[in-house]
């Protein structure tokens, strides 16, 4: 907005007082131009304004041709020759055309012309064009002082009503002709050299529409989760469904021969629910898994405790995703039997203390493959290939204890910078005293292996500490720019923590 403009409004206003129309003081300024100056001195309270409206009439393409080459009816006048013979019907037809059509009829009625068989003669020597006159005043002036002729002028389509905006101005309560420049923001400095004192500051515009969000940005998280999926899906995988949070534990842990003593079930590492806090029902097969834990069977003397229903009831947030793979193998093992591969990518809960690199709440990414002959090595092979398509190539496992797995292995991988073997996840065969009471036959193995979400993506994007990525704390640009993650050769070895 010129600052010229403005100021000529202010040096106006100081030696006239007043402006009755910006229309007449500034001419050549159009009224866009204005009322932007004009806001911008209101917003300063240097000026009041008034918004005024001028209507005025202009000529329409037709109208312009009238005053031009005369009004239809004059033009036929001119075309009928003086004198008795005048011009025949036809041929002032074929050489006026439009013009006669439209003339003929009020040259008539003016009684300019009249029939004479089948020609036109003139009824008078001369006319006066008066169509012609009032469109030159229209033009001339914006308006006529005869309101029957611009009716007339407009029902025949020659002119048109057009609007102007102007505006008169008058002093506002701060008003002067000095210009500063309102300061937007109060600043350190400002502050500092007390030159806030002085300062005008620019009022808040409370009716300005907000800047347009560019979009959503998907959570670094959920990127190398797709990334994940991806790779389960290139291997055959189908996805399980995860979106039961609260589980029984019978699912999370009975029927994961997880004994009912065991200390992960303690209130320090599991959440209970209070309300509700138990499940209605267990599912039908409850007395197989009762049995296998108080007697064992298929080949194993169980835990020797008496088993309860009310502890397999108690609700939980599920504290591995394991819970939603062992009701999966229940329904698989209600069909005939098939092979299948089975993942999961989904948040889980323990209640552990909160630090850098401990939340509440995380996402474990899981894999179980159900088949027939399938031995450690199958599992040991199968995790080979999947690392290799993340890049990481040298592995090692080291035997550990799960309840519901045995074998179980930890998964190490070598890191190269580190110098040194870390861990990356957590795997097994699972244990006949799991699968048989779910149904599935002798002779079907079924392998697992699951990892953290948090820990790879944490490497991936710089992250040294999971608030910073989960929670209150997350910084949105950094959601905001992060590209798409791709998993590469050199993403660390210890990416991959162990979902234990
Ligand atoms: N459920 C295990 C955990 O929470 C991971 C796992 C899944 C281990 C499947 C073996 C087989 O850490």
């Amino acid at each position: 907005m010129s600052e010229e403009l403005k100021l000529s409004i202010l040096n106006k206003l100081e030696s006239e007082n007043s402006i009755a129309d910006t229309k007449t003081a500034f001419v050549d300024v159009s009224p866009e131009t204005i009322l932007g100056a004009l806001k911008s001195l209101e917003s300063q309270e240097k000026v009041n304004y008034k918004t005024l409206t001028t209507e005025f009439w202009t000529i329409e393409a037709e109208g312009q041709d009238q005053i031009d080459n005369g009004s239809y009816e004059a033009r036929i006048f001119y075309a009928v020759p003086a004198g008795e013979e005048g011009i025949t019907i036809a041929e002032l037809n074929s050489k006026y055309g439009k013009v006669a059509n439209l003339g003929q009829g009020k040259a008539f009625q003016n009684k300019w012309v009249k029939k004479n068989g089948s020609s036109i003669v003139r009824l008078v020597d001369s006319i006066v064009d008066q169509i012609k006159a009032d469109l030159e005043v229209v033009q001339a002036t914006g308006t006529h002082p005869n309101t029957n002729v611009i009716r007339d002028l407009k029902r025949r389509s020659l002119i048109k009503q057009n609007k102007v905006l102007s505006y008169s101005v008058s002093k506002g309560a701060n008003f002067s002709t000095e210009l500063r420049k309102q300061a937007t923001d109060l600043t350190v400095e400002m502050l500092q050299s007390g030159a806030w004192k002085k300062a005008e500051f620019k009022k808040f515009n409370f009716d300005s529409l907000g800047v347009n969000p560019s979009g959503g940005h998907l959570h670094p998280l959920m990127k190398v989760r797709e990334e994940f999926r991806q790779i389960f899906f290139d291997t055959g995988f189908e996805e399980m469904p995860t979106n039961e949070f609260v589980v029984s534990s019978f699912w999370n842990f009975d029927a994961l021969f997880v004994p009912q003593q065991h200390a992960a079930r303690d209130l320090q590492d599991t959440f209970f629910l209070k309300e509700p806090a138990v499940a209605t029902e267990l599912p039908e097969f409850w007395e197989t898994v009762k049995d296998v834990h108080e007697k064992g069977g298929y080949g194993s003397i169980g835990y020797r405790y008496p088993w309860s229903q009310e502890e397999a009831k108690k609700l939980v947030l599920r504290t591995h995703t394991t819970a939603v793979s062992s009701q999966m193998l229940y329904k698989l093992a209600q069909e005939p039997y098939r092979p299948a591969k089975y993942f999961s990518i989904d948040r889980v809960y323990r209640n552990e203390a909160v630090d850098a690199t401990h939340l509440a709440e995380f996402h474990q990414v899981e894999g179980i493959i159900a088949d027939k002959n399938m031995s450690l090595g199958s599992l040991i092979a199968f995790m080979d290939r999947f690392f290799q398509k993340m890049g990481i190539t040298k592995l090692r496992f080291k035997p550990a204890y799960n309840p519901y797995t045995e074998p179980s292995l930890e998964i190490f991988s070598w890191h190269e910078g580190l110098n040194t073997w870390v861990e990356i996840g957590n795997s097994g065969m699972f244990r006949p005293e799991m699968l048989r009471p779910l149904g599935l036959e002798e002779g079907v193995q079924v392998a697992g292996f699951g990892l953290s979400l948090e820990r790879p993506t944490m490497i991936k994007y710089g992250v040294d500490n999971i608030r910073a990525l989960v929670g209150h704390k997350v910084d949105l640009g950094m959601v905001e720019t992060n590209p798409a993650c791709r998993l590469d050769k050199k993403m660390g070895k210890e990416v991959f923590q162990s979902a234990v």
